[in-house]
């Protein structure tokens, strides 16, 4: 199939303004836009700028807009779009280093404002002597903000994060990631900042985050949940959290004799002949 591939390029020192190019390129029937935009960028033109690392949709590294939607391109296929004419985009919301990479500083840095690892009040983090007791429906609870591999497509879908001192999507959804993991002691520190004038309450629920997440995470879901938090932390209905302990030391475990044995052998090694052997 014949695909023309219009592409946004903008190169800040030496363009005045961002333009667009075209490329026609043949595709195969599962080609992805990532391995499009890399015959192009291999046998068309070398100039054009692209970020990308696994090709599996793990690292986050090339989101985009395709065809105006935040996606990640190595998880694309072109025959997906139905369409022969492909729009291809920066991310929205963040400076442009050159065509199709974008600056993620901003975002990385709101992100280490909100504190996101484990915090804990003993010093078990400082001198570990066993892992914190999880349970699974604990586990269960976090996992999918968990899953976030921090790409920045929700940050280009929301319609607030234009205005770049609100945290974002991605930034909220890990604070709750944090403060809801049962191991946590962090709530009190990250509490100003997910409350501050652009924290949660900057956001207008649009919900356009949870649907362009690659990894199937809700932050719509995780920043209504923040402010719920928040509210009932203001009103005293908050039920304090106390963080899992550590785990007791393994005991010895002794086999169980009544546990069922397997049938006896019928044929010992020195027994065998030549048509048992296997
Ligand atoms: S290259 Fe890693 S997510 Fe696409």
């Amino acid at each position: 199939m014949e695909v023309v591939f219009k592409i946004h390029r903008f190169d800040p020192s030496k363009d005045v303004s961002p333009y667009y190019k075209q490329y026609k390129i043949t595709i195969d029937k599962g080609t992805t836009v990532l391995e499009a935009l890399l015959y192009i960028k291999e046998r068309l033109d070398n100039s054009l700028a692209i970020r990308y690392s696994c090709r599996m949709g793990i690292c986050g590294s090339c989101g985009m807009r395709i065809n105006g939607i935040p996606m990640l391109a190595c998880k694309t296929q072109v025959s997906m779009l139905k369409s022969n004419i492909i729009l291809i985009e920066p991310l929205s919301n963040n400076p442009i280093i050159k065509d199709l990479v974008t600056n993620f500083s901003n975002l990385f840095a709101k992100h280490k404002m909100i504190k996101p690892y484990i915090i804990r009040k003993d010093s078990e983090l400082d001198n570990p002597t066993r892992e914190y007791l999880q349970k699974p429906n604990e586990f269960f609870n976090i996992l999918q903000f968990a899953l976030c591999i921090k790409c920045g497509l929700c940050w280009s879908a929301c319609p607030i994060s234009s205005d770049n001192r609100y945290l974002g999507p991605f930034v909220l959804a890990q604070a709750y990631r944090y403060i809801s993991d049962s191991r946590d002691d962090g709530y009190n520190e990250r509490f100003d900042i997910i409350d501050s004038p652009h924290g949660c309450w900057r956001c207008h629920f649009a919900g356009s985050c949870s649907q362009v997440c690659p990894r199937g995470v809700d932050p719509a879901l995780a920043i209504q949940l923040l402010k719920k938090s928040i509210t009932t932390t203001k009103l005293g209905l908050k039920k304090i959290k106390t963080a899992a302990p550590v785990a007791p030391p393994l005991t010895e475990v002794t086999r169980k004799l009544d546990v069922p044995q397997p049938p006896p052998r019928t044929v010992f090694k020195n027994q065998r002949d030549s048509t048992n052997e296997r």
